[in-house]
């Protein structure tokens, strides 16, 4: 049975990749600073940081290959603290690269659009990365290293870049913050910035399937994209939740979204579709199933 580590396996993404990946036979070493809720014989907990290089070092032991999921995820957070999501994004990846080296491992990097900043759409993975975020910076600095590791020392390395996911398990993000919003009070909703943003929004299963495809399609030294390929605005989402939950509350808006925020995104998915990879759940849909969840 082949070894597979997930660093950051008890996020959002970890946690539905790696019952993916049991499900499909793998033995999932999974490495995080939080404790996971997932059980099976198969899955392995490691409580461990991508800065304890000796512990990544005896944790990534007989893996053939590692998913590095483990990161600082939120783009305020990397503005309080850019010296914190340098570490854990930049140097974290760069541990996890190095180590992955030693053993011959294979690393799908979860990277992001993010990286794009602010991008021509639908944006292509041969755009230039100009981020506007620390996250954004920390997270491009990762593909990066990616390309360096790959050219310089042939180690074989995929980046995805993932627009926005969402779905069930993901108790963060726009959708569940407006149902939550709304489950205070019904009757009104205030939307952060012009409820113009307009983003590119992924369903997680259809996340989980690009980094199977990716992991066992793709070809080594390459960054896909990740994403729906259709954009859609906070006023749109907000009225799809209005319907899901049959409310008519009044909105109003702050005018201006927090610093970092790429308000405009839209990924070309057609490399990762050449893989045969295809996105398969609306928004509508989407949704729908986060509201299941979240119940
Ligand atoms: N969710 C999205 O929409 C999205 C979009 C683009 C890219 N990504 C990328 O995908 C990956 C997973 O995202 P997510 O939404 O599941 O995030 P998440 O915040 O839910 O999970 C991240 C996990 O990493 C762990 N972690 C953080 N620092 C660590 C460290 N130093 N050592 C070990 N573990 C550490 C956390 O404990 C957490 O379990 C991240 O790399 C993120 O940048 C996510």
């Amino acid at each position: 049975m082949s070894k597979i580590m997930v660093t950051g396996c008890s996020g959002f993404i970890g946690t539905h990749l790696t019952k993916r990946l049991l499900e499909s036979g793998f033995h999932v070493i999974g490495y995080d600073l939080n404790a996971s809720l997932l059980r099976d014989r198969n899955f392995e907990f490691i409580k461990g940081d991508i800065l304890d290089v000796e512990k990544l070092q005896e944790s990534m032991g007989g893996c053939k290959s590692v998913f590095h999921l483990a990161a600082q995820t939120k783009v305020p957070a990397s503005t309080e603290n850019p010296l914190a999501d340098f570490k854990t994004n930049a140097e974290g990846t760069f541990n996890v690269l190095s180590v992955a080296k030693e053993h011959g491992a294979k690393v799908v990097y979860a990277s992001t659009s993010t990286v794009y900043g602010i991008a021509e759409t639908p944006t292509k993975e041969s755009h230039p990365l100009q981020p506007i975020s620390f996250y954004g910076a920390s997270k491009a600095a990762g593909d990066m290293y990616c390309f360096a590791f790959n050219s310089t020392f042939g180690l074989d390395t995929i980046v995805l870049r993932i627009f926005n996911a969402y779905g069930p398990g993901n108790a963060k993000g726009v959708m569940y913050d407006l149902f939550k919003k709304l489950e205070r009070d019904p009757t009104y909703l205030e939307i952060i910035g012009t409820g113009l943003q307009e983003k590119d929004y992924i369903y997680i299963d259809d996340t989980v399937d690009a980094l199977m495809i990716a992991y066992e399609r793709g070809a080594s030294g390459e960054a896909y994209n990740v994403g729906s390929g259709i954009s859609t605005t906070v006023n749109e989402i907000a009225e799809l939740i209005f319907d899901i939950l049959d409310i008519h509350p009044k909105v109003t808006y702050t005018g201006k979204s927090w610093k970092g925020d790429v308000e405009s995104s839209l990924a070309d998915i057609s490399k990762l579709k050449n893989l045969g990879w295809n996105p398969k759940v609306g928004i509508e849909d989407g949704i729908e199933k986060l509201y299941e969840w979240m119940q």
